[in-house]
């Protein structure tokens, strides 16, 4: 939203300044602006006279300002309304977002562009009409990620083509999927809740952090990515972020006002963990695994609430954290608890396919310094089958949200 915001506040303003006067507003409002105002600023006619672009991408640009003003609103008494009234009248914040922006937008048209038709519909409809409009009015369809591979492509374009066929094949997604969830469980000790002895002592939970990423793009407590540098775009930065939920964060810390949402995730890991305890021919009482879904349930709100809501995390600011490795171990160990996290051994791990060596210099970008100092106490105050069930549990919730 910020070019138009930042363009119309500039033309408003010359406008503004150069004539102040109501009989200007009066003329405008009922379309007849000719020939009251110097060259620059008279929009409807001159123009042709002087240097103006007339550009296919100037006019749209130039609508697009227009369009993003409100008229109707006196600039001395409501001056953002006056500028980006229009915007903000055509471009809805959708219920399911924190924000609506340019950004946004062109994002979609990009998603639209890559992906074709469908995808982009189905989520324009999803983000309101609005969107749609602009998705299926100023767009054209490519569908590049479809296209057949061609001589002479970019790598980039045709490994991303790749990458798309692949997540498509969902049989083979789905063999690979359950044969790695297994394997993974077995190695970790297993669901905690659905044994009758789980041995606490096989649970390391940074590893069980790191064959999540690794094996299956998953991050339960602590998110991973490496992201470019919001101070020099040329640079890429391993990325240190809070995790997301599986439940909207917005449920999760007002269990009073989503009690029975909060009830039906409970009895839905209880049969989901009965289920396996069936198939693993395990004799677990369902008593004993009500107080575990509890318990597990009760911790994802504790971490809810120790995460930033959306809101917060517009301020691009407060979460630019640049710090070496060895300043973030500073700062987790800070929290002064039992369970430490080795956030060198953790990253060299995640990233030991492509051999690449951490040192403790290493630059990493936190986005939630409190998150990872609170996470700390959190995780060291919670029984390990608990932060365990957690963990390994967003296995399933994952597939069943997919
Ligand atoms: C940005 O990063 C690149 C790559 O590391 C470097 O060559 C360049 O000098 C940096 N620019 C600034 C302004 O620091
Ligand atoms: C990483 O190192 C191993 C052993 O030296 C080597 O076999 C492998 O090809 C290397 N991988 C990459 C991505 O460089």
């Amino acid at each position: 939203m910020w070019n138009a915001v930042l363009g119309a506040v500039l033309t408003a303003s010359l406008w503004w300044l150069v004539s102040s006067s109501d009989a200007y507003l009066h003329n405008f409002k009922k379309g007849h602006g000719k020939g009251h105002l110097p060259w620059p600023l008279d929009v409807f006619s001159n123009t042709r006279h002087h240097n103006v672009c007339e550009s296919e991408e100037c006019k749209e640009t130039a609508h697009t300002l227009l369009t993003s003003m409100d008229m109707t609103v006196d600039p001395c008494e409501d001056f953002y309304t006056f500028t980006c009234g229009g915007w903000v009248k055509s471009h809805p914040v959708p219920p399911t977002a924190p924000h609506r922006n340019q950004f946004d937008l062109v994002t979609e048209q990009l998603d639209y562009q890559l992906r074709g038709t469908l995808l982009s519909v189905q989520r324009a409809v999803y983000l309101g009409a609005t969107s749609l409009n602009y998705v299926a009015g100023e767009t054209e369809q490519s569908d590049i990620l479809e296209e057949e591979d061609s001589e002479g492509e970019l790598a980039p374009v045709r490994a991303a083509k790749q990458m798309y066929r692949a997540c498509l094949d969902t049989e083979e997604v789905e063999r690979q999927g359950v044969s790695t969830v297994c394997e993974l469980l077995t190695q970790h000790g297993g669901w905690p809740m659905a044994q009758e002895h789980w041995d606490e002592g096989q649970f390391d939970w940074q590893a069980v952090l790191v064959s999540m990423a690794r094996r299956l793009g998953l991050f339960p407590l602590v998110l991973l990515y490496v992201h470019f540098d919001r101070t020099n775009t040329s640079r890429n930065v391993i990325t240190v972020d809070q995790p997301s939920l599986v439940l909207p964060r917005s449920m999760l810390v007002d269990p009073a006002t989503y009690s029975s949402q909060l009830r039906a995730y409970r009895r839905w890991i209880i049969d989901a963990t009965a289920e396996i305890v069936k198939d693993q021919n395990q004799n677990v009482p369902r008593s004993k695994i009500s107080i575990d879904a509890f318990d597990v349930v009760e911790f994802e709100v504790k971490l809810a609430k120790l995460t930033s809501f959306d809101e917060m995390r517009r301020n691009v600011y407060r979460m630019h954290n640049p710090m070496t490795v060895r300043d973030l171990q500073k700062w987790t160990d800070s929290a002064e608890t039992q369970m430490k996290l080795q956030w060198k051994d953790l990253l060299e791990s995640l990233f030991q396919d492509i051999n690449a060596t951490i040192s403790q210099n290493e630059k990493v970008e936190v986005r939630e310094l409190d998150f990872m100092f609170n996470l700390m106490k959190l995780i060291s105050r919670t029984p390990k089958r608990v932060v365990g069930e957690h963990s390994l549990r967003t296995v399933s919730k994952q597939r069943i949200l997919n």
